[in-house]
């Protein structure tokens, strides 16, 4: 039922605030079902038909089912999201006083968010924190569950251009209040006991903020979804449930969610890095497959780049293309872009769309306007490091990059459905 997968992925996204929690929640479903954690930095013992994932950096994750012996060179399929969303970082000493009344906080943009939903909503701070014990570092996520911080807007009669366009300083405009006076030299008091640790153990951290306001299914016939992260979690939920409905048996399935994608990958954990590359080649090193075998695989894989994609918008019908014009509820969007920065073409195109048929789903397709020139993803980025035949798809939604973006309540299902079908 498809307000069931609303439902469930509005829980995934409030379980996740930032790439780090994603990941958590992730690892806690993977092994749930029976998947099995490895290392990068230990000798991996794999076998046929067993289920397992590894996480780079806590931000990144790729989970994957080997098949039976028989079927040891049928290729990969591959389904890549990413667990990172626009926000904004802590900086480092991050408390600024104001006139000895206000304590307010340093931060500095992630992402191409759009600025102005920021203002006047209560945000929260969650992400992780390193300690040292017993000689080790050791990542602690930490997340302070309450209303804790406000970018309060200047007030019209102060700022008379506020609703002609105005563009915001990012050191000057967008720093959120924490507290009075009193609040001074506590905020990483706050964080360390939201971790459970002591404030002195605190050795680095890599926190953001996040929208309190939590998911939400509404309009006339409750055919709307909202909450902060659809882009990309959405993609991320549905990716992850279609893979686990798949038996998988026949060729090797993989679950990839990258971070840094809406800071252009190219991070050790992101699709530009040679994670993907990394556990590819150890897999078929594990199962004594040999580099021939390798390319052979790569030769018959075929890889979904899942990763949201614009409706068209009620306000702004002319921003769409003519012709190729996704709505919400209406299905899957496949991208394309002539300069390749999808990796849609017409095989993978013909490819996704049998999948569809096969899942008994809606698709549409998506051009940016030709005189304009859109966003990119992370399919041909991953592709420089592992290439193989990629469709690039995603689901619609309007406002993306808010920290509150909108989507359709049966576009979720559709992508579970696909993906199972994919992984069937
Ligand atoms: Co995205």
């Amino acid at each position: 039922m498809y307000l069931d997968a609303a439902k469930e992925l509005l829980e995934f996204i409030e379980k996740s605030p930032t790439c780090f929690h994603a990941v958590e929640t992730m690892r806690n479903i993977l092994i749930k079902n029976g998947f099995i954690e490895l290392y990068e930095n230990e000798k991996w013992q794999i076998i046929c038909g067993g289920n397992y994932f590894v996480c780079r950096n806590d931000s990144s994750l790729i989970a994957f089912s080997v098949p039976d012996s028989k079927h040891l060179l049928n290729g990969f399929r591959i389904i890549a999201s990413h667990s990172d969303s626009p926000s904004f970082k802590i900086k480092e000493n991050p408390e600024i006083i104001v006139e000895n009344k206000y304590t307010k906080l340093n931060v500095e943009r992630y992402g191409g968010m759009l600025c102005a939903p920021w203002f006047d909503r209560p945000l929260s701070v969650a992400g992780r924190i390193i300690i040292k014990k017993n000689g080790n570092f050791q990542s602690k996520l930490v997340n302070i569950d309450r209303d804790l911080l406000m970018i309060p807007n200047l007030a019209i009669h102060m700022n008379r251009d506020a609703n002609s366009g105005y563009s915001y300083n990012a050191q000057k405009d967008l720093l959120p209040l924490y507290g009075d006076i009193s609040a001074k030299d506590t905020f990483f008091h706050q964080v360390a006991k939201a971790a459970c640790v002591e404030e002195t153990e605190i050795l680095g951290h890599d926190l953001f903020l996040y929208n309190r306001q939590k998911g939400s299914v509404w309009g006339a016939s409750n055919e709307f979804i909202s909450s902060g992260r659809l882009d990309d979690l959405q993609c991320a939920y549905a990716s992850l449930r279609g893979f686990l409905n798949g038996n998988k048996t026949d060729y090797f399935a993989l679950h990839c969610v990258f971070d840094n994608e809406e800071v252009g990958s190219q991070t050790k954990q992101g699709a530009a890095s040679t994670f993907l590359y990394d556990i590819l080649t150890r897999i078929c090193s594990a199962l004594e497959m040999t580099s021939e075998d390798y390319l052979i695989s790569l030769a018959k894989s075929f890889m979904i780049s899942a990763d949201n994609a614009h409706a068209v918008h009620p306000n702004y019908a002319e921003k769409t293309d003519p012709v190729n014009r996704p709505y919400l509820n209406e299905g899957i969007v496949i991208k394309y872009n002539a300069n390749q920065k999808y990796c849609t073409d017409g095989i993978s195109a013909a490819m996704f769309k049998d999948i569809c048929h096969a899942a008994d789903v809606p698709y549409q397709t998506f051009t940016n306007r030709s005189d304009m020139p859109g966003g990119s993803t992370l399919g041909n980025i991953s592709n420089t490091q592992v290439a193989l035949n990629t469709v690039d798809i995603g689901l619609p939604q309007l406002a993306m990059h808010s920290p509150y973006e909108t989507a359709g309540v049966k576009d979720t299902e559709y992508l579970v459905k696909a993906a199972t079908e994919f992984f069937r």
